[in-house]
């Protein structure tokens, strides 16, 4: 029988597919057990008084996380964008879709459409696309497309060189990369946000992109989800299969990355990412001066099931963060930020 679709679309499928099933399997370290917060005997406030809520760029959310950029454009994302969504608006939260490049390439638009906005209500919502990508398209208008498409209310442009490496057919061509970064965000109507997938962006690195224009940076950095692992699981290629299980944990962890910053500060607000499990590694990355946090792996389970098992994955971290305030004596999220000073 012969297949509606051309081998390289199945195969970009199923490789998306394959990603979410390798993602579940990971367990790596990013750092926040070497952080500390101090604990205070002297409360003298009402627990149910803690107040978890914060402004990121223009948004108010009811908490400071969100979900990360992870799928988009198989019958599977569609459901899991969906319960993401449905979930980011009941909880007050901002969502990221995955990569919107099979709807540029592809022309398919499951799970990242004009839907998307109507499942999410009034929940920021961040389109997402690889600089890789905006390279070889060499269109300016580009993220505005993007946007439009799915009702976003900012862009987020990743950096994935190492992912692209291990990858089959990965872009490994980035000549260009930081005049296209220029370019793109200049030409962009809504804030960019640029992040890594899981490699982590350092303090040099944010400062090109601040001076870019960027609104705010994820650092996304090691200790989650590994993009490395799972192209080195994927590749049929022998060499990147051994490359891979050298480079598996390749790049600073987040809390390295955030000590960093703190070193070498840049004038944008952080978004930490990768390996955020709990509530406490949330407080600890507000310690550490994150802005917010956004989690994939942590919820990638959940939203495979339900919106329902998603609220309670959000419930679950926002009720672990507001401890994480009672033991540290903190009233509300300034508060928490300031209590490794
Ligand atoms: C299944 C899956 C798919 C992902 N796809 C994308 C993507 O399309 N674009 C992107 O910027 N990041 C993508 N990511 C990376 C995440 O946004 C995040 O940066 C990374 O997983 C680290 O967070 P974690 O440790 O909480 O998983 C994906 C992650 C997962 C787990």
């Amino acid at each position: 029988m012969h297949s509606v679709w051309p081998t390289g679309m199945i195969k970009r499928m199923d490789r998306k597919q394959s990603h979410i099933d390798l993602a579940l399997e990971q367990t790596f370290a990013a750092g926040f057990d070497d952080i500390q917060l101090p604990h205070w005997a002297l409360p003298d406030f009402n627990f149910s008084a803690i107040d978890t809520r914060c402004q990121f760029l223009d948004f108010q959310l009811a908490a400071p996380v969100m979900i990360a950029s992870m799928t988009g454009g198989t019958a599977e994302s569609a459901m899991i964008n969906r319960n993401l969504a449905e979930a980011a608006h009941e909880c007050g939260i901002a969502l990221g879709v995955g990569s919107q490049r099979i709807s540029v390439e592809e022309k398919n638009d499951q799970g990242i459409s004009k839907h998307l906005r109507k499942w999410a209500g009034n929940a920021p919502l961040f389109g997402n696309v690889g600089l890789a990508n905006l390279i070889q398209w060499a269109d300016r208008n580009c993220l505005n497309r993007l946007a439009e498409q799915i009702g976003a209310n900012a862009m987020i442009i990743h950096l994935n060189p190492m992912q692209e490496i291990f990858q089959d057919n990965g872009d490994t061509d980035w000549q260009g990369s930081i005049a296209c970064l220029y370019e793109s965000i200049e030409h962009c109507e809504l804030p960019v946000i640029v992040k890594e997938v899981g490699m982590g962006i350092t303090p040099e690195v944010a400062r090109i992109c601040q001076q870019a224009g960027a609104s705010a940076i994820d650092v996304a950095g090691s200790g989650g989800t590994s993009f490395i692992a799972i192209e080195g699981a994927l590749t049929k290629d022998a060499r990147k299969q051994e490359a891979a299980k050298i480079f598996a944990d390749w790049g600073y962890s987040t809390v390295q990355l955030l000590q960093l910053l703190q070193k070498q500060p840049v004038e944008l607000p952080i978004i930490a990412s990768g390996g955020i499990r709990s509530g406490l590694d949330i407080a600890k990355c507000l310690a550490l001066g994150a802005s917010v946090t956004s989690i994939a792996g942590a919820i990638l389970a959940a939203a495979r099931h339900s919106t329902a098992d998603c609220i309670s994955v959000i419930e679950q971290l926002k009720y672990e963060l507001a401890i994480a305030c009672w033991g540290t004596g903190c009233k509300n999220i300034a508060e928490l930020k300031r209590v490794l000073l």
